[in-house]
Formats: C-alpha cells, structure tokens, sequence
C-alpha cells in the first residue's frame, strides 16, 4: 500500500473516530503507530459499536492487548451507536488491508451489508459478543445470552415470586436484547401462566440509554400506582436507571432489581443493596479467544469451535462462554477474586 493512500485512510480515520465515537486522541496515537509498526504482521480491525458502556473499554484494551501477544496488531473503531459510521468504519478498515474483522454491531440487521463488503474484499467477519443476523458470518463468539437472561429472572423470582413485575430490556436492535429477553421469559412464563406473576410493564431500552429505561420505568409505576413488585432489567446501565426512578417513589432498596456487566456502579448497588444481582461476563477469557480466533483465521488455520448459532441464514461455527450470576454473597469469590473489580473501590474502602 503506497505512502500517500496510507495518510489518506488514516486522515479519514481521524474524521471518523471524532466525528464516530466520543473517544479520544489516544485511539488516533494508537491508530497511527500500529499501522506504521510492521505491516508483516496479521492486521485485525476490531469494530465496537459504543464507548457508552464501561464494559467495552475492557474489551477494546483486552482484546488489542491479546492479539499484540500472539504478534498481530489491531486497529479499533467505534461506532458511537450510528448504523452508517459503523458501516463507513467498515469499508476504512478494509480499505487499510486488514485481513480480519471482528465486529460488534450495533444493528443485528443491519450490519449483514459489512458481511457482504468484507466478503467481497475476501476478508472474513467474526461477530464478537452480539451476531450478526441474516448474513455468511464466518465465526461467533460470545456468551450464553439466554443463559443470561434465565439467570436475571431466577435471581429475582428467588427474592420475589409473586405480584407485579417490569421487563426493562436493551435495545431490541442488538439481538443479544432479544435473547436476554426469551431467557428471561424462559424462567417468567410459568408464573404467569399460572397466576403468580403478572407482567405489567415490558418494554426494550432504545441504545441501551439509561435515562431513557428511567423514563420507562417512571412510566411504569406511574401506570400502575407505584405497585410494581420486582424488575427484571437487561444490564447495569439500564438498572441504574430503574433504582433511579425507584428511588422517586421511595422503593429503591425494596424490591428486587436485575442488571448485568458488573460494572462497578452496579457492583456497589449490589453490596449496598438496592440492585440485587449482575452478571459477571469474563470479558478476559471473551478477548483471549476472539484473539486466538481473529488470528488463527488471517493465517488461514483450523479454528476450534464447541457449535453453531443459526442467524437466519447460516449456522455460525461458535464458542459461547458461561455467564456467572453475581450477587452480594459472592462478589468477593467472583469479579473480586478474577481481579475484574478490585475490593477497596466495590466496598468502597
Ligand atoms: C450487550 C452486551 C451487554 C451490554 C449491552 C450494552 O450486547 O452483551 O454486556 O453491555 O450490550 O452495551
């Protein structure tokens, strides 16, 4: 690739990453080191759809980190939640000769056409941690969605079996909202087929917004007279959002809340006790094998894999990680003790 093209692609990388996503300049430095470093090396673009959760963070420094020791470099975009920027990051990182890409969608649909342009420049796509519906995924790596979603729900049907419920789901763009969503109905239904649970509120969270799920969840008991029993809420972002609004009504701390991503905020509700539980993803076991994958498949090696996920058009050869419920009885042997959180800032020491 001649000089001029690459100051070319990496000035429009500038553009993208300000206009594209609310990181900063250590992202462009990172960018324009690793291109010039050693271009003998495999070259993995990493596309995030958002910065907005603190989980992402983990996973963009993990991931380069893991392929940096198996002697590849990485470039990584973020889309700041927009279908079109994302797409534009595509064809950038396709442009700059990456042998690989690695995608978090931010629209499970949507995203099928950076299938379609990848395959078309002969490089492979492996969906990280979200798929990527109706295209040729080439891999999947992620968690065990449902899984996650059926342990939300027990969790709060062990503290709250009866009475009212609220469904605050992600956005329903991110298939991993929906599988989070059939998980936990998995786990609802049975109770509310036979009476036990009624669900009077079940809404997705539009981009996952916080304020936009404590709207909904104002709009929720303000629908049914504050009398909401428990809340089944698809992250930690999203319960946040709900103990917020809970906490207009005085009922924070009183009723049984859900959440996922162990974020630190999250992690301090649930010792505190005004969030009941969380999902600890190992983000650290997620990036090592994207990156064994993602460099494996630009050598052009076998890639061990343990299924398939259908995405309505393929079945995607998958590795699905183990989520693990969290809750204050198990924090320390968990997020602790995997060194994800450090004690002295959950227990804020
Ligand atoms: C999901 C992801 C969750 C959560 C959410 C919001 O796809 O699996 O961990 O963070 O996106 O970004």
């Amino acid at each position: 690739m001649n000089n001029y093209k690459t100051i070319g692609c990496m000035i429009l990388a500038f553009l993208l990453v300000v206009t594209g996503c609310s990181n900063n300049a250590e992202n462009t430095a990172q960018v324009d080191d690793k291109l010039i470093s050693d271009p003998n090396k495999v070259f993995i673009g990493f596309l995030l759809d958002t910065l907005q959760e603190e989980r992402w963070y983990k996973d963009k420094e993990l991931f380069e980190g893991e392929v940096d020791k198996l002697g590849g470099r990485v470039k990584t975009l973020a889309a700041n939640g927009l279908d079109d920027v994302q797409f534009k990051q595509a064809e950038l990182l396709i442009e700059e000769g990456v042998d690989v890409l690695v995608v978090v969608p931010h629209d499970a649909e949507v995203s099928a056409a950076i299938v379609d342009l990848a395959h078309e420049a002969g490089v492979k796509v492996i969906s990280y941690d979200r798929l990527i519906k109706n295209a040729q995924v080439d891999y999947y790596v992620s968690f065990d969605n449902v899984k996650v979603g059926e342990l939300q729900a027990a969790e709060i049907v062990k503290n709250k079996s009866v009475g009212q419920f609220a469904y605050i789901g992600g956005a329903e763009s991110d298939n991993n909202a929906v599988l989070f969503r059939q998980g936990a109905m998995n786990v609802l239904q049975p109770l509310i087929d036979n009476g036990d649970i009624r669900l009077v509120f079940d809404q997705y969270t539009d981009g996952w917004d916080p304020a936009i799920a404590e709207q909904n969840m104002v709009q929720a008991l303000k629908a049914n007279g504050n009398q909401i029993d428990a809340v089944v809420a698809a992250n930690d972002g999203t319960a946040g959002g709900v103990i917020n609004a809970l906490s207009t009504v005085g009922l924070a701390g009183k009723i049984p809340v859900s959440g996922q991503d162990a974020e630190l905020a999250g992690v301090q509700r649930v010792v505190e006790g005004t969030q009941t539980m969380t999902i600890y993803k190992s983000i650290n076991q997620l990036a090592a094998q994207a990156a064994e994958m993602a460099v494996k498949v630009a050598k052009g090696e076998d890639i061990a894999t343990d299924g398939a996920v259908n995405n309505g058009e393929v079945d995607v050869p998958s590795i699905l990680l183990a989520p693990i419920a969290v809750t204050k009885d198990n924090v320390r042997e968990t997020v602790i003790k995997d060194g994800y959180l450090k004690e002295e800032e959950v227990y804020k020491k």
